[in-house]
């Protein structure tokens, strides 16, 4: 085991550090930068079925759930098909109404989590055209489904998803602009550039690993023994909260909430004192200046700012506790770079509460029971 550890004193750490990698691989021969393509025959063979379907249903649960919002933002964005995200445990459940002209898309890392297979099932008997996004090749998922696209992450073995969340990400974002692009909704100056840099978002994992490593451990140190923790972030970056505040949950113990920012006010700043911490994705792109505003709110609270903020920025930095720089991108990719640092301050805080992180209590790698 120790081998198989690569000198990493956890599967997860290893696995957070093999995120430039696994992203790489995920775009490897489907992302051709010189040639201004993505090649995805999953998609590509089925492309009128996307281009043509009243909606796109994508269904999964807890880690791949959220993968599945942030795909929502995408494809609305750039392909401007309508998007539905559904827990695949409620969906199975509420007599959904789907038809023919629905393309449900199931995420699921392992390929076989009940529900999700369940869900699929169901949308596949009313005639939907079922599509798969897993990480584990010939998984049951992968095997009921019309067609599919693998994250090709590489085997996954903390039960806290890490790498494989990045390449569901990395999946979703070639299929949104594979489908914009085709479309016409995604002119090709733009989708030269967003590709360009979504080349180079491994790199950029690269530099959040080697310039957060330490912060993040530093940082943990202050928070071992808090008992709530709130995560907020806006637009792509909500269901980047969400994710944070899972990852923290389940591994640390801490009970952790994440919010769409804004709607903080609607509830959640009850909750605000000086023994809150707060962590806030604050990039530059993507509602800023409202972002801003909550973190004043929060300031005057006294609440426990822990900003992920990209480098040089000064509003958010000048009134947050704790500061986490990453490197700026457009906004649709900002949730796979902000998600490291997460992952790495949720890692550190289990690992100095004597946590179990790649074993965590009541939890399996997966869930193939109801
Ligand atoms: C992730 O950290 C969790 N362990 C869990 O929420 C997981 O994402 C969920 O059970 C879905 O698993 P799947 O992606 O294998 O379907």
């Amino acid at each position: 085991e120790q081998i198989e550890k690569g000198g990493y004193e956890h599967f997860m750490l290893k696995e957070i550090f093999e995120q430039p990698k696994s992203v790489h691989d995920t775009m490897r021969g489907r992302l051709l930068v010189d040639e201004g393509v993505i090649k995805m025959a999953g998609i590509w063979d089925h492309v009128e079925k996307f281009k043509n379907a009243n909606r796109i249903i994508i269904i999964a649960c807890g880690t791949s759930w959220h993968a599945g919002l942030i795909g929502e933002y995408l494809i609305e964005e750039y392909a401007r098909i309508p998007v539905e995200v559904e827990y695949a445990s409620e969906f199975r459940y509420r007599n959904p109404i789907i038809t023919d002209k629905d393309v449900v898309i199931a995420i699921s890392q392992s390929g076989e989590t009940a529900d999700t297979m369940a869900a699929l099932k169901l949308a596949k008997e009313k005639g939907a055209f079922i599509y798969g996004i897993c990480n584990v090749v010939d998984s049951s998922i992968a095997r009921i489904t019309d067609a599919g696209s693998y994250t090709h992450a590489g085997p996954e073995i903390g039960v806290a998803s890490t790498k494989a969340f990045t390449a569901q990400l990395t999946i979703l974002t070639l299929i949104a602009f594979k489908l914009g692009k085709h479309n016409g909704n995604l002119g090709n100056a733009e989708f030269m550039s967003l590709i360009a840099e979504l080349d180079a978002i491994p790199k950029k994992i690269e530099d959040v690993l080697n310039t957060t490593h330490e912060l993040t451990q530093n940082i943990a140190k202050d928070f071992v023994k808090a008992t709530n923790f709130l995560y907020l972030g806006r637009g792509y970056n909500y269901p980047a909260a969400l994710e944070g505040a899972l990852k923290l949950k389940e591994i640390s113990y801490i009970h952790a909430e994440g919010y769409p920012a804004a709607e903080m006010k609607h509830g959640p700043i009850a909750l605000i004192d000086e023994n809150m911490p707060i962590v806030i994705i604050a990039p530059r792109k993507g509602h800023y200046d409202k972002i801003v505003s909550n973190v004043q709110e929060i300031k005057a609270r006294k609440g426990k700012i822990i900003a992920v903020v990209n480098k040089g920025d000064r509003q958010v930095s000048e009134m947050a506790d704790y500061v986490i720089e990453i490197p700026e991108t457009s906004e649709c990719f900002s949730p796979i770079v902000a998600s490291v640092p997460l992952q790495l301050l949720a890692y550190y805080i289990a690992v100095y509460r004597g946590a179990n992180v790649d074993q965590p209590r009541n939890l399996a790698k997966s869930v193939t029971v109801e």
